[in-house]
């Protein structure tokens, strides 16, 4: 039948009692399933290896969510026969086809939103609310991509010359590699993922080892909508092991990335390197990091301003490229600004994600408290602490996760801590003579993902929709949040190299575009 209009899934509502109770139910469920073990998915069938992996609650990492088989180069090898094979059937799957399967995927996570949710609480330390807009977001993924395939699949008639009729269509790329990051642990991995499949490329699918088990739910998703064997393929394994492997590989025709810049970098230099065997050039997609900026300027509505820039650098504990890392405000509004700041941030509730009053939580992982504590000291050497709290120490069991929410200020763009994406609670606040020099220092870095500008000018607002050179840029809102569609996002520079995902680019760059002329 016919296919309804895109719209966005709504938020959670927890002024309702079912959705309330039903995140604690959920916590419950995963916790009757501690410690089980997940196998990769590959060609349609479970693989279990030797090596696994735990993945830990942050919380409390006594606590195993799940420990997962690690792919090493011969299950890579397996899954990519598997794609191999699968691709020549996938490829000629109708544009409409294809796009049901991603349909019947939202369907399932639709009626599995709690569980999905409440394990991403456990496995990556994500609030309620925000692991409810993870998952929303997964389903507009689902949902946009499969009518925009819909759209682009009809083939375009080119030009008017009498006595030809020439066809322009497009054809998926090839096996993707898609390789994914633990901070939107469902979202971005459906996105990439569903992207690559709906545009006629079978995937082979690495998720973080951090949120693995999340990962695992895309096996139950596709299971689910009965995707053909072979054309997703769910292979975790060590970055160490297998990341460059499965780049260099000759049978991978396209990379999708999203995680850090030198990473992505990487990913960029390896594939450009042709293999022996290889027959096509790889495409990379890459989204990296942000150092992003709002600017306050002097009229701005500083309620809203400090509630935007409080949840924009510590909701997830700032643990998004879109973060803000930087609050650039404006002289004359400073130290009005700064007051308002310090007293919101005072009253912000540290704790474990599981209990929704809590505002911030832990951070993902060992290795990530480790890193935001020594921005937390570099940031204290180059500026002034205007604001540090550490969660209550009943919290600290098991070497839980927990890192300082940190507010510094007096910072320039010369400081590191100006420069460098720090992806946790550090917020550097840097006091600008006017909106030439705010602007100048939200350009200063080289990123350019997202921004946000609190003003109530008029000039200044269209100003700095000119300016403000960044891949997505908020006036009055929040720098974090984009929904698909609405927001389309991704950013430039060093923040990466690809169209915006959950816009009507992002399609094409799975596939290749083909003509074919008919005298007639
Ligand atoms: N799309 C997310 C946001 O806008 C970042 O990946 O916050």
């Amino acid at each position: 039948g016919e296919i309804p209009a895109f719209s966005n899934f709504p938020p959670a509502d927890f002024t309702i009692q079912a959705e309330r109770e039903a995140y604690p139910e959920a916590i419950a469920q995963w916790r009757t399933k501690l410690n089980a073990q997940y196998p990769l998915f590959i060609n349609g069938q479970e693989v279990t290896t030797d090596d696994t992996l735990d993945s830990y609650n942050p919380a409390d990492p006594s606590e195993i969510i799940g420990t997962i088989c690690q792919a090493g180069k011969p299950e890579i090898d397996d899954a990519l026969t598997g794609a191999k094979a699968a691709y020549l059937d996938w490829r000629d799957v109708s544009p409409k086809k294809r796009a049901q399967y991603l349909l019947d995927a939202a369907d399932w996570c639709k009626k599995n939103i709690h569980k999905i949710s409440a394990l991403q609480v456990l496995e990556v330390g994500k609030q309620w609310d925000q692991a409810q807009a993870d998952v929303a977001e997964a389903i507009d993924f689902l949902e946009y991509y499969a009518r925009e395939m819909i759209r682009l699949g009809e083939p375009k008639r080119m030009g008017v010359a009498p006595g030809e009729d020439s066809r322009y269509f497009y054809q998926g790329k090839g096996i993707a590699a898609v390789i994914a990051p633990w901070n939107f642990p469902f979202a971005i991995s459906v996105g990439m993922v569903s992207a690559a499949i709906v545009a006629g490329c079978p995937v082979i699918y690495k998720p973080s080892g951090l949120s693995s088990v999340v990962g695992w739910m895309l096996t139950e998703m596709f299971r689910a909508a009965d995707l053909p064997a072979g054309v997703f393929n769910y292979t975790p394994g060590r970055g160490s092991v297998i990341g460059d492997y499965i780049v260099e590989h000759p049978d991978v025709s396209l990379i999708a990335f999203t995680g850090s810049m030198e990473v992505g970098l990487r990913i960029q230099q390896k594939a450009a390197v042709v293999q022996p065997g290889q027959e096509q050039c790889k495409k990379v997609i890459a989204e990296m990091g942000g150092k992003n900026a709002v600017i306050i300027d002097d009229d701005a509505d500083l309620d809203e301003a400090v509630l935007g820039v409080l949840y924009s650098a510590f909701g997830f504990q700032g643990q998004k490229c879109s973060a803000c890392s930087r609050a650039i405000v404006l002289d004359s509004i400073y130290d009005r600004f700064i007051h308002r700041l310090r007293e919101a941030a005072q009253s912000i509730k540290l704790g474990p994600s599981e209990d929704p009053s809590n505002y911030m939580g832990p951070v993902v992982d060992k290795a990530a408290a480790k890193n935001v504590l020594r921005y937390a000291k570099i940031a204290a050497e180059e500026g002034n602490i205007v604001v540090q709290r550490e969660a209550d120490d009943k919290y600290k069991i098991n070497d839980a996760c927990y890192v300082p929410l940190t507010i510094v200020d007096g910072i320039t763009p010369e400081h590191r801590i100006a420069q460098e994406e720090v992806f946790g609670p550090v917020l550097a606040v840097m006091k600008a003579k006017d909106m030439d020099e705010a602007l100048a220092w939200a350009n200063s870095t080289r990123f350019a993902l997202t921004g946000a500008i609190y003003s109530r000018s008029p000039k200044h607002l269209e100003r700095a929709s000119r300016e403000f050179r960044v891949g997505n840029l908020y006036l009055n809102k929040p720098s974090v949040g984009a929904l698909v569609e609405r927001h389309a996002f991704g950013g430039f520079k060093m923040s990466g190299v690809g169209s915006k995902s959950g816009g009507p680019d992002y399609l094409l760059q799975f596939m290749d575009p083909r003509l074919v002329c008919e005298n007639t």
